[in-house]
């Protein structure tokens, strides 16, 4: 007897047969349904021309072979390097209304692989799995994937990023492939492409309406996503991450946990899709009490200082940094023995001497009477063949016998996967947490690996931050990679935030904040005003603009206040006061993103009864008059409030505004919700490089 599985969140179902011979199959992966009396699939799958005779329907767990010729779930060798196909001749499956485990059991192999998938708060499925060694000789893994669902035969494209240093996360768009589409990342961390994952879209898709899928691997390595056409007529995504050949060698009794998986599926289009990978997100974060408090305002002291710190400098930053009503103060590089530049000093974590001569403990002091909590730059993953670690311990970088070790930035790769290598880091990082009140970290790690430590690299690093985490569950943690390098959900249960580039430029940021909010969700983005010009494209934007643009995340300042004219100070001082006003309707809330007429971006973030909007134009209009802005989420609401807060702009080259903008940034003025979400929100005229920001309140 067969029997149809279902779990089903408000949006999505995914519904099994579980046939005792063939194991569990896939009956359905999209918008919610009701299975009812469905029929078996042995009744429904006919002969087809040039089939197998006994008939192989698409497996939960699919086999290398014997009859499946789409992708595996997994590959394996024995010992001897001889090729396994896991074909499960055992199945358990346990369900009930929020989760489904099953495990499949091969006794030819020995190998047995178990799937959890979850209903998440929010609505996406988490996928858990993992695979163990049963039998009685040591198995190699080659691959696994963490997830591999359906897609039905209408999806048409797929959205995915790619990226650099400098330039995270730009959207690509490609049809759905006839034969196959990978991304795969080689470079030991996620990368500047930003989480290993992607969204695929039905037809006709877009923001705010139609069937959208958004999957991504919470893994912060080396990564593997497929689509592959299969010529049954629909499509098989999976998603896994890669390890290095042999790397994974399961011993009798040994099991090897794969990294999870996050899939969302709406028919709310891609925000739709988004809030629900958002809401998976939260539920993986650990903050300090359970709880995340409102998001401090950072003073970096990269841009504004680079590797030129003495104590008087940076107390002289941490002053003026007060003033504007910066929060929290982080010394970022060159802090630390040796480092007066990037050529040598990584490994050797205590304060330079030179430029410390008291040690870090009167900065914190001074910082902390300030009224800001003081935070600290570690890149702990890294050593300097300059640094007196690499001297006393040259073998604890990664290498490979008789080979060059190639160095980026100057600097070798630390050798993750030792224990021992570990213990000497936690006692470094303990040690400076213990004796300085130092309540963040920002932790980075600045080269792709080269050779590569594999996934066990990886691993090493998890398990060297949480284990930080437990011992100082207090202090914040901020994951950086050269920018936005390892930005991903992998990280998120030992982070706090992510600095998302170090292109400040806020241009250049409109497009990387989308990619990062495909995934995660705005409060753990790192989001900078920076100096004008921009470091890293000598662009200049005026002080409002770049602000506007960095409100939408975490905010941060990342120059020398000092540096600015009295109008600039002023004006800064004011925008921090305007996000610690609104922080917490951007903060921890559903997040909308959408396209205007003419080039016109938006981003809306609030609870269902107020919201802030985001009307942002990067390059100039076409058009004489903006056209309305149609809210499609505002529908929901019979009537609003709106004000305008503010039009964030080069304040000597505004437009003319028309009387309404006037009455608006004075008095809330109604509109219903249909009217702002089929006709569309008057805009004010608007250059390139401004944001108009309004507040909508749901009108009672
Ligand atoms: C990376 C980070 C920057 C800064 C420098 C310091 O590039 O992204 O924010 O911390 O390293 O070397």
């Amino acid at each position: 007897m067969t029997r149809v599985i279902g779990l089903h969140s408000t949006e999505a179902s995914l519904v099994f047969e579980h046939d005792p011979q063939a194991g569990l199959l896939w009956r359905h992966c999209g918008l919610r349904v009701a299975p009812g009396d469905l029929p078996p699939l042995s009744q429904l799958r006919g002969p087809a021309t040039f089939a197998m005779d006994a008939d192989v329907s698409l497996p939960v767990l699919p086999p290398a072979g014997l009859g499946w010729f789409g992708p595996a779930i997994l590959a394996a060798r024995s010992g001897d390097g001889a090729p396994l196909i896991f074909a499960p001749t055992a199945w358990d499956v346990a369900s009930d209304e929020r989760q489904l485990t099953v495990t499949a059991r091969d006794s030819v192999t020995g190998l047995e692989y178990t799937l959890t998938i979850a209903v998440q708060e929010g609505g996406a499925f988490r996928f858990s799995a993992g695979i163990a060694n049963r039998g009685t000789q040591p198995v190699s893994i080659d691959a696994a994937a963490s997830l591999q669902v359906p897609l039905p035969a209408d999806a048409r494209r797929i959205i995915a990023w790619r990226g650099r240093h400098n330039a995270e996360l730009t959207e690509c768009n490609e049809p759905l492939p006839q034969h196959r589409w990978e991304r795969i990342t080689r470079r030991g961390i996620s990368g500047h492409g930003g989480p290993p994952g992607l969204y695929v879209l039905g037809d006709g898709t877009g923001w705010h309406a139609g069937l959208a899928y958004a999957v991504q691997l919470a893994w912060s390595g080396d990564s593997r996503l497929a689509v592959e056409r299969d010529d049954e007529g629909y499509w098989t995504l999976s998603a896994e991450a890669v390890a290095a050949a042999g790397e994974i060698r399961l011993d009798p009794g040994a099991h090897h946990r794969l990294p999870e998986a996050i899939l969302a599926i709406s028919s709310q289009g891609r925000n739709g899709a988004m809030q629900q990978q958002h809401a998976a997100v939260r539920a993986m974060l650990c903050w300090p009490d359970g709880i995340m408090r409102p998001r401090p305002v950072h003073l970096n002291s990269w841009e504004a200082c680079y590797f030129d710190h003495d104590a008087a400098r940076i107390e002289r930053l941490a002053r003026a940094a007060a003033m504007l009503g910066i929060e929290r103060f982080v010394l970022d590089d060159g802090w630390f023995k040796g480092r007066r530049n990037d050529a040598a000093g990584l490994g050797d974590w205590e304060p330079d001497p030179l430029a410390y001569p008291d040690g870090l403990a009167p900065l914190a002091r001074t910082i902390t009477e300030l009224g800001m909590e003081f935070g600290l730059w570690v890149e702990p993953e890294m050593i300097s063949p300059d640094s007196d670690l690499y001297r006393a311990h040259p073998d604890w970088a990664l290498a490979l016998p008789g080979r060059a070790r190639p160095t980026a930035r100057n600097q070798l790769v630390i050798d993750m996967r030792r224990a021992d290598v570990r213990d000497h880091l936690f006692a470094c990082l303990d040690a400076i947490l213990r004796e300085v009140p130092i309540t963040y970290l920002k932790w980075d790690q600045n080269r792709d690996h080269a050779p590569s430590g594999g996934a066990a690299q990886t691993r090493g690093t998890h398990d060297l931050l949480a284990r930080l985490r437990a011992a100082h569950p207090a202090v914040e943690i901020e994951g950086c990679a050269g920018g936005g390098g390892r930005a991903d959900a992998g990280m998120v249960p030992f982070v706090h935030r992510f600095w998302s580039s170090d292109n400040i430029d806020a241009v250049a940021r409109v497009g990387m904040q989308r990619g990062f909010l495909a995934f995660l969700p705005p409060e753990l983005m790192g989001s900078h005003v920076g100096a004008s010009p921009a470091h890293a494209t000598g662009r200049s934007q005026s002080l409002a603009f770049r602000a506007a643009v960095a409100s939408t995340g975490h905010l941060g300042v990342e120059l020398d206040p000092d540096a600015l004219d009295d109008t600039d100070r002023a004006e800064l001082a004011r925008w921090i006061a305007f996000y610690k006003t609104w922080r917490h309707l951007l903060h921890g809330t559903r997040v909308n993103l959408g396209d205007g007429a003419d080039g016109l971006r938006w981003q809306a973030q609030g609870s269902e009864s107020e919201k802030l909007l985001f009307a942002i134009r990067t390059a100039p209009p076409q058009d004489r008059r903006p056209q309305p802005l149609r809210l499609p989420f505002a529908a929901l609401t019979e009537s609003w409030s709106v004000s305008l807060l503010a039009v964030a702009e080069q304040p000597e080259h505004g437009l003319p505004r028309a009387p309404l903008f006037g009455r608006m940034a004075q008095h809330p003025v109604a509109f219903t919700g249909s009217w702002l979400a089929e006709a569309g929100l008057p805009m004010p005229c608007q250059k390139a490089e401004s944001v108009a920001i309004f507040r909508l309140a749901a009108a009672s």
